[in-house]
């Protein structure tokens, strides 16, 4: 047995019409087991012949995972018929050896009933639903060269963003052939650090790299930024991290909406700082909301929302980036069920609304009658900005890190003096009294 190379779109292999088979010799039995062998050492749990250079209605499958109830034994299945289908379809994730790495979700009907030939050139019948129709299905497509992007009509999308929530979702979007994404529109450079120097957003940097048509704006107030909108009529548009409110004019242009990816569990933190005040407030868990906007600040309906578990030693910067990548998965899962009507959207609750504030330089300036919780929580939030800092001698001394241990009291781990390099908190009580804290 060897492994076979796997052929991956665009090969135009992959569009031809397989052939029936009609002689099971030892050259075909060895194809089967050299495509068996080749499905097993992928990972996958399906592969059709073409895929492998061979042009014939051949099907392998197989699933085994103990304790899963979608598991189904090795079946090699030649020459199938479609026999019925059930009117009921669902939507299910599915990959594809000739795509890595992307899942798409996908609507097929439930349930498959096929007649075929075993790989003896013996009659057989499979009825099956779940995961095994839809691997059936999937197969059957690919023997008569229609792969599983053509089940899908991209939807020509535009994204907004500046900040590094958006990154995980900019990157699903410009390669899930879910979307056709047709521009990024983001901040103006800002100077940045001490010398001042001109720096693009990191969605700038992103699109660059995924050498996406990038627009810079000043304000999405601008009459020529909503022109440009306007004029790339898109249908749907994501909105991440981008801190300017959008008009009217904007949220009613796409026929989908802006869908918004807001890292909180709306109606809860509302507003410019979500992360930093669930750590802040001791929150156990946050998450994350994909809501379509409205004219008012983080009101709008909710399509989709996932909990996540806040470590008890985890940072804002840290938290934060965990938000941004669910809330690209969750995005890519979403907007395909909202496009075929398949979500109704939950008006939040206002009463359980609660808003957030921008922080400042000076919010991480300890007053001395924080308690270990607080400080420890203080610590996390405003990493790595603005940093929590006690004065000393006029000088401010930044904790970089600390944790609370099992009596729950504060060890601080690192500081930072003003003017100094970073050091091991032993490190700086070596020439200095210790920082005192209220209990
Ligand atoms: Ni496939």
């Amino acid at each position: 047995m060897k492994k076979l190379e796997i052929l991956t779109d665009p090969n135009p292999i992959l569009r031809e019409e397989a052939r029936a088979v009609d002689i099971f010799d030892g050259q075909f039995q060895a194809l089967v087991d050299d495509m068996v062998f080749t499905m097993r050492s992928s990972n996958g749990i399906g592969l059709a012949a073409s895929q492998v250079g061979a042009i014939k209605q051949i099907i392998v499958a197989e699933y085994e995972e103990e304790e899963d109830n979608d598991s189904f034994p090795l079946k090699v299945i030649v020459n199938p018929k479609i026999e019925k289908v059930s009117d009921e379809q669902i939507f299910l994730a599915e990959g594809c050896l000739s795509f890595p790495g992307k899942e798409l979700y996908i609507k097929r009907p439930q349930e498959i009933e096929i007649s075929a030939l075993d790989r003896w050139g013996k009659p057989i019948k499979i009825k099956s639903d779940g995961l095994l129709a839809r691997v059936i299905e999937h197969e059957i497509d690919h023997l008569s060269g229609v792969l599983m992007i053509d089940h899908i009509r991209p939807v020509r999308t535009v994204f907004i963003g500046s900040g590094t929530l958006g990154v995980p979702a900019l990157e699903i979007i410009s390669d899930n052939p879910q979307f056709s994404l047709s521009a990024v529109i983001t901040g103006s450079d800002r100077p940045a650090g001490r010398d001042k120097i001109l720096t693009p957003t990191i969605i700038a940097e992103s699109a660059e790299r995924l050498k996406m048509k990038v627009l810079k704006i000043d304000s999405i107030k601008d009459r020529k930024a909503i022109e440009k909108i306007k004029s790339l009529e898109p249908e749907l548009i994501v909105l991440a991290d981008f801190g300017q409110k959008i008009s009217e004019e904007i949220i009613n242009l796409p026929k989908f909406g802006i869908l918004n990816i807001h890292p909180s569990l709306l109606p809860k933190y509302r507003g410019p700082s979500p992360v930093v005040s669930a750590i802040l407030a001791g929150e156990k868990k946050t998450g994350v909301s994909i809501i379509r906007i409205n004219s008012e600040i983080d009101a709008g309906d909710i399509l989709a929302q996932i909990e996540v578990k806040i470590g008890s030693r985890e940072t804002a910067e840290k938290l934060k980036n965990r938000l941004a990548n669910f809330g690209a998965d969750l995005l890519a899962e979403v907007v395909p069920y909202m496009i075929a009507g398949e979500i109704t959207p939950i008006k939040q609750n206002p009463n359980l609304a609660s808003a957030t504030k921008i922080f400042d330089k000076s919010s991480g300036k300890l007053s001395s009658n924080e308690s270990s919780a607080e400080v420890d929580r203080m610590v996390r939030a405003f990493s790595p900005w603005p940093g929590v800092y006690t004065t000393r001698n006029d000088k401010r001394i930044f904790i970089t890190a600390a944790h609370l241990d099992r009596q729950k009291k504060l060890i601080i781990d690192s500081v930072k003096p003003e003017g100094k390099r970073e050091m091991r908190y032993s490190e700086y009580l070596a020439g200095n009294q210790p920082l005192t804290f209220g209990e």
